[in-house]
């Protein structure tokens, strides 16, 4: 037999990871796992429900889960406010050595976790060890860090207090880490909930928090399944809540914590496309779609699920990848030499069957490899799905499982268009010899990463997260430290936002414009209002002022169609938007004693407060105008051999209803940080004061502000704030009104995902630093990370 033959005769034999103690383990729990609430193991105290936990490439038991009722959550809350004033009062040191200890302990005892979360999800071992386990360690690492530098690199920020955290079933281990890590070093302290399916090593590593002496009350670990989930989305004393799952529970969770004033992140679905160029390194692309949509069976929220590939290599890169699929060995998860372990449940197991059926019946071509399928458990085999459009329902889909549907480009543009023609925006990966090209299609995909040349790359310090559907808020890295952060006093409590409208009492005040009504700005266009109706405004002592156009539904849209036509300001160069934010600041001074005077007529205020706010807004565009080109990203050195380009991007286009008090400043203080960052703006202005923003247009039309950018529509705050935060093209709104306006925004953003940042009635000290700085630019961008590998 010569060498060539023996390779092509042999065969992985199975080499399985010894599980023995793991089970042993799990045998020491057989009367059924308890909550731990406190630093205490305590049965739930009303509920007598609980889960079966099973092994699900086996169907074996492995253990009994209890189910937490409103009671037990209340208590764990309780718990952790107990806990929080002594944890979030330690020094950054003491906090930093905790999570160091969490640390240790988890690479001390890796191989149990890994062999534990490979039993309760059918993962590979070879994923849970090498992949998810020290991906954990090294965000507790990471988090030690900030901990320990907070009092330097983050002196005005604070902890929020009690932090709720529900989390699925893909990566247990893993998403317990991204969420309990940076909330703890922030000052916080926890209440969890692992996934019903896989609540084994949330439970452990509960354990492990005992051994290395966590203080009782910082973390606490409530199992149960949706409802559970919900009792502490709706806990009042809960001041954020963190949510990994799928999209429909992140939207009910926007909608449940509407007006509670909860911070919120969610990292939700994904259907990320997977691009490869004519000019990719074909077989490099091959073993990144093995990485991108068959790791962990797929069940991946980022996984590369859409294979776009330009037309001229489409037949060879496909010839290829199936090629390879029928190579692969599906299996036993604890086997080191298996490529696919098992789906995490028969009821996933029954969705991903289920989408490629209605996907069969649509006329999509599936393709499977004739690999040897094990006789039992929850397997599904790698699938190739061709004859799709961007219609069908397994390219619209998440489907959460192995399964890859491809199709054809001809363009750069159309790869782009493509990947961007889908709700979701969490990632995507880029094949392309080309840096050129792989850096310009990486700048077009709306999405929180972008890969090239490579996939499913994660580290600590890397903020991860989505664009539109995919949720808002970043995991790691210093932005996913702001998400458990607030400014120390941000807002003025004690005062409100909004002066109520007077009734016309007095003749009208014909030295003043009489007559002059003016119209909303849109598209760089004075636009009458569509219904044609125009709304008093008057003076405090109610002198009839002039007249606003009344803006309706019709308005803001096109005034929404106006800002996304202009997408040339979001891409125009930072300098190019500092020179005319300086412009506008400069003909705002050219007119400050007009503008001043108006101030005095319109509010009442007196002539030197009146010009300190119209020096304060110069000021202010200045700022913006410095800011343009200084909030800049960094440069991430993962510790693979990568770069990661963390790039602030524009949100896109921003909603902004602005409050009543300061009416000049306020409004400039927020439209500059958005266009400075690069955003178009549909601006709802004070209600009260609406003459001070239609006023501003006659500036804006003569600093050479592009049409679109900024488009002003006054009315009745409350319903164009309506229609601003249903609209499904608006990126975020941010809100300055009242209490109930700020639910509503959160409420109504709820369809199409959008961030949202309200004021929950209160005031900002708009003469203050607390008017302007990085907390607007933060609200104003969102990360996006391009991953770039070098050398071999
Ligand atoms: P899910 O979103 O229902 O579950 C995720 C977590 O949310 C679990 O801990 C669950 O107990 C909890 N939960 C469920 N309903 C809740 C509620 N009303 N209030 C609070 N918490 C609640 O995800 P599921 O049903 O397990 O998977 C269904 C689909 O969701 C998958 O096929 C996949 O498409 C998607 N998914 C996406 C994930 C991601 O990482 N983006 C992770 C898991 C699922």
């Amino acid at each position: 037999m010569n060498i060539s033959e023996i390779f092509n005769s042999m065969s992985y034999g199975p080499a399985p990871e010894q599980s023995d103690y793991v089970h042993d383990w799990l045998k020491s729990h057989k009367e059924g796992f308890k909550l731990y609430i406190n630093g205490k193991w305590v049965a739930p105290k009303t509920s007598e429900a609980t889960i079966d936990s099973h092994n699900p490439a086996t169907g074996d038991y492995l253990g009994r889960i209890a189910v937490a009722g409103a009671d037990d959550v209340d208590a764990a809350v309780a718990a952790a406010a107990k806990a929080f004033p002594k944890w979030s009062k330690l020094p950054g040191h003491a906090r930093a050595k905790h999570l160091y200890a969490l640390a240790r302990i988890i690479q001390k005892t890796g191989r149990f976790l890994s062999v534990l979360e490979t039993l309760d999800n059918g993962k590979p071992i070879r994923e849970s060890r090498d992949i998810d386990v020290p991906l954990v360690a090294r965000h507790f690492y990471h988090h030690a860090g900030w901990a320990q530098l907070m009092d330097q690199e983050l002196p005005d920020q604070e902890a929020l207090g009690v932090v709720g955290q529900v989390i699925p079933w893909n990566f247990p281990l893993l998403m317990m880490a991204w969420k309990i890590a940076p909330a703890i070093a922030a000052g916080n302290c926890v209440v969890l909930k692992p996934a019903e399916y896989t609540s084994l090593t949330a439970l452990y590593f509960a354990e492990l928090c005992e051994e290395a002496g966590i203080p009782p009350g910082v973390i606490n670990i409530v199992t149960g399944a949706g409802e559970t989930g919900s009792h502490i989305v709706n806990h009042p004393d809960i001041a954020k809540i963190a949510f990994t799952g799928s999209t429909g529970v992140g939207r009910y969770i926007r909608e449940a914590t509407a007006g509670a004033g909860k911070k919120l992140t969610l990292e939700l679905g994904g259907k990320s496309p997977f691009i490869v160029f004519e000019d990719a390194d074909i077989d490099g692309a091959v073993e990144g779609l093995v990485d991108a949509i068959w790791f962990n069976q797929g069940q991946v929220c980022c996984a590369g699920s859409r294979l776009l590939v330009e037309e001229g290599i489409a037949d060879r890169l496909i010839e290829k990848v199936k090629i390879r699929l029928s190579k692969f060995r599906l299996g036993n998860p604890l086997d080191k030499a298996i490529d696919m372990g098992a789906i995490v449940d028969p009821i996933q197991l029954d969705r991903i069957k289920s989408l490629v059926g209605k996907g069969a019946e649509e006329g999509a071509e599936i393709w499977q490899p004739d690999v040897a399928m094990p006789a039992e458990g929850c397997y599904y085999p790698p699938t190739l799905i061709t004859n799709v459009s961007p219609a069908s329902i397994v390219v619209r889909e998440e489907i959460f499982g192995p399964v890859l549907t491809v199709m054809t480009f001809r363009t750069l543009q159309e790869a782009a268009d493509l990947a961007n023609n889908t709700r979701f925006g969490l990632a995507s990966s880029v094949w392309s010899e080309n840096i050129n090209r792989a850096l310009e299609v990486s700048s077009m995909i709306k999405a929180g990463v972008v890969w090239v040349n490579t996939t499913n790359q994660f580290d600590a310090a890397c903020g991860f997260g989505g664009y539109r559907e995919s949720g808002f808020g970043r995991e790691g890295g210093k932005e996913g430290m702001y998400e458990y952060l607030k400014t120390k006093n941000e807002w003025l409590t004690e005062k409100g936002n909004l002066v109520p409208v007077p009734k016309a009492t007095k003749p009208a005040d014909n030295g003043n414009g009489l007559d002059r009504t003016a119209k909303n700005y849109i598209g760089g266009k004075q636009a009458r209002p569509d219904g044609g109706n125009t709304l008093p405004v008057l003076s405090p002592d109610g002198k009839l002022m002039g007249r606003v156009g009344e803006g309706n539904r019709k308005d803001i849209r096109n005034a929404v169609e106006a800002a996304y036509k202009n997408a040339g300001w979001s891409s125009a160069t930072a300098h190019t938007r500092a020179q005319v934010i300086y412009y506008i600041a400069e003909n705002l001074s050219y007119r400050a004693e007009e503008m001043a005077a108006r101030l005095v007529s319109l509010t009442g205020v007196s002539k030197k407060a009146a010009q300190a706010e119209v020096d304060m807004a110069v000021s202010r565009l200045f700022s913006a105008a410095g800011w343009a080109d200084k909030f800049d990203g960094l440069v991430h050195t993962p510790p693979v051999k990568n770069v990661a380009l963390a790039v602030n991007e524009p949100m896109g286009i921003l909603g902004i209803v602005c409050p009543d008090v300061m009416p000049l400043l306020s409004f400039v203080s927020l439209i500059a940080p958005a266009m400075a960052m690069g955003n178009r703006s549909v601006v709802i202005p004070s209600e009260r004061y609406p003459l001070i923003a239609t006023d501003f247009y006659q500036i804006l039309e003569t600093s050479d502000l592009p049409a679109g950018v900024i488009n002003i529509v006054t009315g009745d705050r409350e319903s164009l704030t309506k229609t601003l935060a249903q609209h499904d093209q608006v990126d975020a709104i941010w809100y300055h009104g009242s209490k109930a306006g700020s639910e509503m925004v959160e409420r109504e953003s709820a369809h199409n995902l959008k961030r949202s940042w309200v004021n929950d009635g209160r005031a900002r000290d708009w003469m203050s630093s607390h008017g302007e700085g990085r907390r607007f630019l933060r609200e104003a961008t969102q990360v996006k990370n391009i991953w770039l590998p070098y050398g071999d």
